[in-house]
């Protein structure tokens, strides 16, 4: 959580920074601050509770001038979101001043020591504490570089950082560092740019240099970048070219980027197949399965690691390397894995789903699993991410960078990578009839125009949006396959409209969740045609029984559900194990109206962040 910037060059920092801010602001809106070093030499330090725009608005008539500056947009964990506690922080003297991402676990030992030290604290906050350190280190050794005195305080320190550090007496220096949170620099010319991710960096220059795991960047003006590690052995950093384009992290008209990554589908599940995927010849490439294909073939079980969004394509995951491959699966919440002690052999394949790639507890379940000999495969949206980066091998989802904090195109994604993952493993293993392969590869071509013909439904959608909008509570149910879209459906609608929303098998419903209905109860059920549907048909009757009102989705020209509902969504055909992938576009859509409507944030709910970097 938390979004960081740095510059350093001959433009004016303010501008720069708070424009980065914006595009980082979808990993923490708590509070947001900056800190600039004029040309006469003073430290402005201002920040502010709330967005990036309070922040704005509080600094409009200040002195924001310097072309050296930090800024920091925050996802608050020690200390509540308030002025004080805000980042960039002060250390004990007041020259020098810091942002941070991430946890120093350490913070309250390391502090109490600084206290008997005579150091005073003004914030909560762990960071504080860490400049404070910095300091002090420099303050018994004077002739200590910043750079020295950062990787010194490093090496005591436990946790996760990526920061930033300005001297008010030194307007040339910028010393950047990160474990275990992102970190990208921006090369120009003569100039230099820091972020959280490459968003920020994009408009200004291409070339760029992804920070390693405690590595310190020291950043002169007019110099090279140095990089050495927190021992102080030097690296050479390695640039390389971004492949992200301004176009793809702006709204493009949209009113909000969820809405925009919803219409996004078509061209994003299109894209995660290109290149892999080829009907005509029935061939399937999967670069990061062929490299372990012994594996794969031979693994007696799956498990899937995951958080949130990312563990219902997981759940989808299951269903499909159970029907098609004949591997059992186990669905994990990363965030319960990594302390549970699991039974993990060698001969199982771990895979890890994350959009973002930098989520702290898949991160740690993927290095608990790897110390049990187990081989991971990730399936990652970010390219370079410390995901991507930490498996031994994956594939990338190409969805293209997922800005509202809702994943939507990124799930849609993920599924399809995963289908692909399912399908090509099965045939490798024999697992599956040539037929169905060869129809299931037809099939999967035809899913971006079948999301297409379902973003039609979108007035449609938006007027039953309009009379659900103010419940209290929803229910989504879902069998087989639709079963993890009921759960995706329901989080997406809790966490952009705040409607509490509950997702179940429908069968399950009889077992407790039926107390609930009553004829104020939404019920949003997948009713398709498949093995499943006269169950589901029957689950809907029991709901009806009890007055609920049924929203469902239905295969096209279906009458029977059409009798029972309330209103129908009718999503073209297809095969039963590839209609999540269509199913839950409604449920998207449906949530963005409701959110909408209510008046809420759709793109930075409250108390969420985008990238959940810390446990
Ligand atoms: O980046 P990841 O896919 O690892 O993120 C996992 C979850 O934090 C994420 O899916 C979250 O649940 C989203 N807000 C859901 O819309």
């Amino acid at each position: 959580m938390c979004g960081i910037v740095g510059y350093i060059g001959n433009r004016d920092a303010f501008p720069i920074l708070i424009k980065g801010l914006q595009r980082l602001e979808y990993r923490g809106y708590d509070s947001a601050g900056v800190a600039m070093i004029s040309p006469e030499g003073n430290l402005n330090v201002y920040k502010k509770k709330g967005k990036v725009s309070d922040l704005l608005d509080s600094c409009k008539d200040k002195d924001k001038s310097g072309n050296i500056g930090i800024g920091h947009t925050r996802w608050a964990t020690h200390g509540e979101p308030n002025d004080v506690n805000s980042h960039p922080h002060y250390s004990q003297t007041k020259d020098l001043v810091i942002i941070h991402n991430g946890i120093i676990e350490n913070y309250a030992s390391i502090k109490e020591g600084l206290q008997k030290r005579g150091h005073t604290f003004l914030s909560e906050t762990d960071t504080e504490v860490l400049i404070h350190l910095i300091e002090d280190i420099r303050k018994h050794e004077p002739e200590m570089k910043l750079g020295h005195a950062v990787m010194a305080a490093l090496n005591q320190v436990n946790g996760a950082y990526a920061i930033v550090i300005l001297d008010k007496n030194d307007r040339d220096t910028l010393i950047a560092a990160k474990k275990g949170s992102p970190m990208v620099i921006g090369v120009g010319k003569d100039e230099y740019f820091i972020a959280s991710d490459a968003s920020p960096i994009v408009e200004y220059t291409k070339n760029v240099v992804y920070i390693e795991d405690e590595h310190v960047a020291i950043i002169r003006r007019g110099e090279e970048l140095k990089i050495r590690t927190i021992r102080d052995k030097e690296i050479t950093p390695y640039v390389q070219e971004l492949e992200m384009e301004l176009e793809a992290i702006e709204k493009g008209g949209y009113d909000h980027f969820m809405l925009k990554e919803i219409y996004e589908q078509p061209r994003s599940i299109f894209d995660s197949m290109r290149g892999r995927l080829n009907s005509e010849t029935g061939h399937l490439k999967m670069g990061g399965i062929e490299e372990h294909e012994g594996k794969f073939k031979n693994a007696k079980r799956i498990i899937v690691i995951a958080c949130g969004t990312s563990w219902h394509a997981g759940m989808v995951a299951e269903y499909l390397f159970e029907e098609y491959a004949r591997i059992p699966v186990e669905v994990e919440y990363a965030s319960e894995f990594r302390y549970r002690n699991p039974i993990i052999y060698p001969d199982d394949i771990v895979i890890a789903i994350s959009q973002s790639g930098e989520t702290a507890d898949t991160l740690a379940a993927i290095e608990l699993a790897k110390t049990k000999g187990a081989t991971i495969f990730g399936v990652c949206n970010v390219v370079g991410s410390s995901i991507a980066r930490a498996t031994h091998a994956g594939s990338y989802t190409h969805a293209g960078p997922e800005i509202g904090v809702a994943s939507t195109k990124a799930f849609t994604a993920q599924v399809t990578v995963l289908t692909l993952m399912a399908l090509h493993v099965a045939k490798v293993k024999g697992a599956i009839a040539e037929s169905r392969y060869r129809q299931l590869l037809y099939e999967m071509e035809s899913i971006p125009a079948k999301v297409e013909e379902v973003l039609k439904l979108n007035d449609s959608i938006k007027k039953i949006a309009a009379e659900y909008k103010d419940a209290a509570n929803a229910l989504y149910l879902g069998r087989g396959y639709s079963f993890p879209v009921a759960l995706e459906g329901a989080l997406k609608l809790k966490e952009i409209s705040y409607i509490h929303a509950e997702g179940y098998p429908a069968a399950e419903m009889k077992h407790g969740p039926i107390a609930l209905i009553d004829e104020a109860m939404p019920v949003f059920v997948i009713a398709t045609k498949g093995p499943n549907y006269e169950k589901v048909v029957s689950n809907i009757q029991e709901v009806k029984a009890r007055k609920g009102r049924i929203i469902a989705i239905v295969t096209a020209g279906d009458v029977e559900v059409k009798k029972m509902a309330e209103h129908v969504i009718e999503i073209p055909e297809t095969d039963e194990s590839l209609v999540p992938l269509v199913s839950v576009i409604p449920w998207q859509l449906l949530s963005y109206h409701i959110a909408v409507m209510r008046g809420c944030n759709v793109d930075q709910p409250r108390n969420l962040a985008k990238s959940v970097t810390v446990e």
